[in-house]
């Protein structure tokens, strides 16, 4: 029901100018497009529904959130199919090729859907808008997009659609790069007991494959006291597990005024009272440093999962691939966070197939899987991302031979982290529990503190909660257990 009494009100309220600063400014639009939007449901008796999907990293997954905190407070109502929404925004990802292929895929059907449904809008967000070719293509081809801006101004995103509401035009808003932070916008989490915070934004590494750092520009660490405040807030909001995001968290706070290190972070976020666990992602081999692999053998908070990409175990691309780190850099200080903290779970990406990449060089990575025995790693087939300094390397390798090696690479990798996942059978471990199993509605889900998931009988009061699980049966890449307390 619409209270017409405060919406005249609140019409009546708002100032011809909008504020200069932020956040004040997004929140003047935030009320503006709320006034349109309370118009609209009135005329139409209905309320107006959004759905958001996101591809790619975890940055977008937390990018998502912050677009849907704003809608609901626009006056959106979440919406579980894309078809059926009046807004639908893909916040896209252009890490590899066939991210970008997917979204012009759905797009061709979301033009179909629009036919019929005249309210609906169509938003574009994220990193594959930051690529000039992509707009243009977006602006010839898909011109019934309405809303298409980029990583850097995704904090002006009530302001555009305010302005979308109003104009009733195509509104585009690419910045090439900023240095602004903006703070205390709404969000709206996916999940009420965990949450990504960001740490910082952008990456300075330039490994010669990647289209990161041109998408998402150069790196930038929030204000130590801002994640603090933010982290405070959600454990108040019931918050316990907090994943810390960055390209490059080992690098956190370089950039600062002050400068601190992300061990220092990692210090002044243990104390907080009511937070249990503490995550990061990613973790570069380069930066990681003695002082944080202390600090973790020493924090009761921090998970035992580390996520280090290795890339590739030849030196030789390594080098090519601009990673600063040979192979044997990086099984050493593999050893040494071992050693520091044995019952750690140890993760990574590898990518098959950079140019140049000879049969010797994909044994080097085979050995280093072997060596490392990872708890699981994520494989990419090398994917040319125009820009980067590899797409005009010469030796771009056949593709069947990628595939070839892919298949290798994956079989081993799957070998290993089935057999490294019975090793913990049978032992009690805390589970912060998740959802309801999708398969089996007896079982409920959670996540151990080395990231692997645990199925157990339960119901959903559990859910938040952390509970100790005997892990009974290992399936591979994940457990069959029982709860023994909670
Ligand atoms: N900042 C993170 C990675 C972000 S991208 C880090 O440095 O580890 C996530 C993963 O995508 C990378 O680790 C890499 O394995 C993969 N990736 C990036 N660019 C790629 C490309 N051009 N082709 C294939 N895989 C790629
Ligand atoms: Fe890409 Fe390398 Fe930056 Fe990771 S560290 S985002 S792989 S450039
Ligand atoms: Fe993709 Fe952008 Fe993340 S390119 S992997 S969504 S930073």
């Amino acid at each position: 029901m619409i209270d017409k009494e405060k919406w005249d009100k609140t019409f009546h309220d708002l100032p011809d100018v909008p504020p200069v600063d932020e956040p004040e400014r997004q929140y003047y639009f935030i009320r503006k497009a709320r006034q349109i939007v309370q118009k609209i449901n009135e005329e139409r008796g209905l309320p107006l529904r959004y759905k958001i999907v996101t591809f790619g990293c975890q940055m977008n997954a937390r990018d998502s959130e912050k677009l849907a905190g704003i809608l609901e407070q626009v006056g959106y109502i979440e919406e579980a199919e894309e078809e059926k929404a009046d807004l639908v925004i893909y916040n896209t990802c252009t890490v590899r090729e066939n991210a970008n292929q997917r979204v012009y895929g759905r797009l061709g059907q979301l033009g179909h859907a629009k036919k019929s449904n005249p309210h609906m809008m169509i938003g574009l967000c994220g990193c594959m808008m930051q690529e000039p070719h992509v707009v243009e293509k977006l602006k010839k081809s898909y011109r019934f997009v309405d809303l298409i801006f980029g990583t850097h101004n995704i904090y002006k995103f009530a302001e555009l659609l305010a302005t979308r509401l109003e104009s009733g035009r195509m509104v585009i808003d690419i910045w090439k790069d900023t240095d602004k932070i903006v703070e205390d916008l709404p969000v709206e989490r996916k999940y009420s007991f965990k949450s990504g915070v960001n740490i910082m934004f952008g990456c300075n590494n330039f490994c010669s494959y990647c289209i990161v750092p041109y998408v998402r520009g150069r790196e930038r660490s929030r204000d130590p006291k801002a994640i603090i405040r933010e982290i405070e807030r959600l454990v108040a909001d019931g918050v316990v597990e907090v994943m810390l995001l960055g390209q490059n968290v080992n690098s956190y706070g370089k950039t600062l005024e002050e400068p601190m290190t992300f061990a220092q972070l990692l210090r002044e976020i243990e104390q907080i009272d009511g937070l249990e666990r503490i995550r990061f992602m990613t973790s570069h081999p380069k930066d990681l440093s003695d002082e944080l692999i202390e600090v973790m053998a020493n924090s009761k908070k921090i998970c035992k999962h580390l996520h280090l990409p290795v890339q590739s175990g030849s030196s030789r691309i390594l080098q090519k691939m601009n990673r600063r780190y040979t192979k044997e850099q990086y099984l050493t200080l593999v050893d040494k966070i071992r050693r520091a903290v044995p019952d750690i779970s140890l993760t990574t990406d590898i990518i098959v197939g950079f140019p140049g990449e000879t049969e010797e060089d994909f044994q080097e990575t085979l050995d280093v899987v072997r060596k490392v025995r990872y708890d699981s790693a994520f494989t990419f087939i090398y994917s040319k991302r125009s820009g980067t300094p590899a797409a005009v390397m010469e030796d771009q390798v056949p593709e069947d031979v990628i595939k070839d090696r892919f298949d290798r690479l994956l079989a081993e990798v799957q070998q290993i982290a089935a057999e490294v996942c019975t090793v913990h059978q049978g032992t009690v471990q805390s589970a912060l529990v998740e959802c309801r199993n999708e398969h089996d509605p007896h079982l409920m889900t959670g996540r151990l503190s080395n990231n692997l998931l645990v199925h157990f009988p339960g119901d959903e009061s559990l859910i938040g909660k952390l509970v100790d699980v005997r892990l009974d049966e290992c399936k591979g890449f994940y457990y069959i257990g029982e709860i023994v307390s909670i």
